[in-house]
């Protein structure tokens, strides 16, 4: 069942989404050649506990997992779609690097992610990607309103990227609902039939995520347990933000 927040709920989340933006410029500008993603995951880690949050992944155990998430930060290079674990791995300059990060705050939380290119600059293609799935995530986002169906997220969002591109979708990950928990209901979908599904109502709280892939959408695990990667090896991509249905729109709740 879909959970509606409260007025008050949403001020929370909002409060703790800013600090979550905050965070995830912080790790931002600490992306270059050479660092580590270990090192990126202790920082976001300590700013979070500095400003009295909790990372809400760390130690996170889903039914299904085979072990409780070991990390803060979700950190994945090129052919890594989600869930890959920090290491002593160096990020390169033109890699394709996507990091996810979730907070709670005041027993709520919520949950971004975000894509950039080491160095700031890559072959096209991925660039390509990269602008695409950023892009993708807004126009899921632009149709969120009261009274609008769930799928119509989804539906927005693969329209935008069969129109601009031959890139596919990963199938088998979706966005979510969020905030009492992690994950809650209910799948949000980045394809799907417009006018089908839930009807949106204000207070509903939903992550949207689309992971966008080079070549195709199929994934596989990594041999870690949590990390999920394209199976040709081709890049893939990952934006995600916390969004609040409203009578008239969408309030997006990780961002500044
Ligand atoms: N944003 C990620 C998702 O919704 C969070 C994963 S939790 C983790 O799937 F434990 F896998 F990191
Ligand atoms: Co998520």
């Amino acid at each position: 069942m879909t959970t509606i927040k409260t007025k008050e709920e949403i001020k929370i989340l909002k409060e703790g989404g800013a600090m979550l933006a905050q965070v995830l410029d912080e790790v931002e500008k600490n992306i270059e050649e050479g660092v580590t993603t270990k090192y990126l995951d202790e920082l976001a880690e300590s700013l979070i506990l500095k400003m009295g949050a909790t990372p809400s992944f760390l130690n996170y155990h889903p039914g299904g997992a085979p072990r409780p998430y070991p990390a803060s930060l979700c950190t994945c290079i090129n052919e890594e779609v989600v869930h890959s674990i920090p290491s002593e791995r160096k990020l390169k300059n033109g890699d394709l690097f996507s990091f996810d990060l979730g907070l709670w705050f005041k027993k709520l939380c919520v949950d971004s992610a975000r894509t950039k290119i080491v160095g700031g600059k890559g072959a096209k293609i991925a660039e390509k990607l990269l602008w695409i799935t950023e892009n993708s995530l807004y126009e899921g986002i632009s149709v969120i309103k009261e009274g609008a169906k769930l799928n119509d997220i989804g539906h927005a969002i693969e329209s935008y990227v069969k129109k601009e591109s031959n890139f596919e979708i990963v199938r088998d990950l979706a966005g979510h609902g969020v905030g009492y928990k992690v994950h809650e209901d209910p799948y949000v979908l980045n394809y799907g039939r417009k006018g089908t599904g839930e009807t949106l109502v204000e207070g509903m709280v939903l992550a949207l995520e689309p992971m966008i892939t080079e070549g195709t959408w199929q994934i596989k695990h990594s041999s870690d347990g949590w990390g999920i990667e394209t199976q040709d090896g081709k890049l893939a991509a990952h934006f995600e933000h916390t969004v609040a249905v409203t009578k008239d729109g969408f309030d997006i709740l990780t961002e500044i």
